[in-house]
């Protein structure tokens, strides 16, 4: 194979959001979802039909992001909810209000965090990337506790 060829290979083949397939009746959640690549997915997630949850620590941020994706022709429902991955109580009260909202989640993109932020701590006092890392995992205690990981069988 030429290069040439190799090259307009490698190009067909690149993955864009123009390959997302259509996901009506789905529900999705995106954490740190209002700017962005969360941003981004949720925006792409809803034009293709899913309903989808902004997860966001700053609620006025979370409300501009839905507002910014309605405005993009989102097919689908898209709402916010508070979730600050520095908090414990934050994401176990993030992981109720789903469970409460949805019969069951087929996406979950764990999206929110910084790279390198300053020395801090969660609100729990575990060093502050590490902290929200775990607490991003779907398989944290957190989201375990609530029913929110990964279901046999079921989307994650
Ligand atoms: N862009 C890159 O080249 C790159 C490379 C490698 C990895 N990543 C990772 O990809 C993800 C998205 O990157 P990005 O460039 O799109 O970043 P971004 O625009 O800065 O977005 C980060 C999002 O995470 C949220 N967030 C931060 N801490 C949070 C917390 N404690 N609880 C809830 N949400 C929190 C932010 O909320 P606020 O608006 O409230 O701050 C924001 O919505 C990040 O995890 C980043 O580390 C990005």
């Amino acid at each position: 194979m030429s290069e040439a060829t190799a090259t307009v290979t490698m190009a067909r083949e690149r993955w864009t959001e123009a390959d997302v397939p259509g996901q009506e009746g789905r529900v999705a959640v995106v954490t740190g979802a209002n700017s962005g690549i969360g941003f981004e997915a949720a925006a792409v997630l809803a034009e293709r039909g899913a309903t989808v949850v902004l997860a966001c620590r700053n609620p006025d941020r979370a409300r501009e992001a839905v507002a910014r994706i309605e405005a993009r022709g989102a097919r689908g429902t898209v709402r916010a909810i508070q979730l600050d991955l520095a908090s414990l109580a934050s994401v176990r009260a993030a992981a109720d209000e789903l469970r409460s909202s949805f019969e069951r989640l087929d996406l979950l993109v764990n999206n929110a965090g910084l790279m390198m932020p300053p020395h801090g701590r969660t609100a729990d006092g575990f060093e502050l990337q590490l902290g929200r890392t775990i607490s991003a995992t779907s398989r944290s205690p957190a989201w375990c506790w609530t029913g929110c990981s990964p279901r046999p069988g079921r989307g994650s």
